[in-house]
């Protein structure tokens, strides 16, 4: 099963309910990037808009959570009604028990690792993952090139929920997916795929949703 997931954060801020409107029909997942200005030197929603845009949104939300403290400030989010909240591995004391409280509301728990936070610092905690956000950019800003050596992290990720017999957890890249690397991160072991400006910079953001999942599905 393949997801794809436009990330807003590339679109036209001033009418983004027409923006989303664009990708509804096409798309599986609306992905909502949420930065603090701490965490990642990039600002984009306090909590009052993010949850509006939640609110709003045809389309189920996978949140990224970009900010400090995830630990508490995941809470909020994990009680709107969004589908996936993800927290930073970087970003938690505690990141086992914040994974358990966000399941507690129901929602999916998905824990993200920036580029130079290897696999391995994370496997004792996917027990309390519903997925895994491997990024392929550093964190904070869109329009950023796809790094390729991020691709046997993803393939470590995919090897180990496939040895444990971990068949629903989502195994998400995020961070220069286009066009041209999409076959990359699916033939190494992808299954969610974000992607911001190759969508919303494009004249046809849904043909671009398309092409995306017409192009990960081809591989084998
Ligand atoms: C980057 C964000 C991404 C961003 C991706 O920190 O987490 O979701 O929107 O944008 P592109 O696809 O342009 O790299
Ligand atoms: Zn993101």
């Amino acid at each position: 099963m393949i997801r794809i997931c436009p990330s807003i954060l590339n679109a036209n801020f001033d009418d983004l309910p027409g923006e989303i409107l664009k990708i509804s029909e096409v798309s599986d997942l609306l992905h909502l990037d949420v930065m603090d200005g701490k965490f990642v030197p990039n600002f984009t929603f306090d909590f009052a808009k993010a949850s509006a845009i939640i609110s709003a949104s045809k389309l189920p939300v996978d949140v990224h959570l970009m900010i400090a403290d995830a630990d508490n400030e995941a809470i909020p989010y994990a009680k709107t009604e969004a589908l996936s909240i993800t927290i930073h591995f970087e970003a938690c004391t505690n990141p086992l028990a914040t994974l358990k409280r966000i399941r507690s509301f129901g929602k999916r728990a998905a824990l993200a690792v920036k580029p130079n936070t290897p696999f391995g610092a994370i496997e004792e905690l996917i027990q309390e993952c519903d997925m895994i956000l491997i990024m392929t950019v550093e964190p904070g800003f869109g329009g950023q090139s796809f790094m390729k050596e991020m691709l046997p992290k993803v393939e470590a990720a995919r090897n180990y929920l496939d040895q444990k017999g971990y068949r629903d957890i989502w195994l998400e890249v995020d961070g220069g997916v286009n066009e041209e690397t999409i076959a990359l991160a699916r033939r190494a072991g992808a299954d969610t795929f974000v992607a911001g400006s190759a969508v919303f910079k494009s004249e046809n953001p849904a043909g671009v949703v398309e092409t995306l999942r017409h192009l990960a599905d081809a591989v084998k």
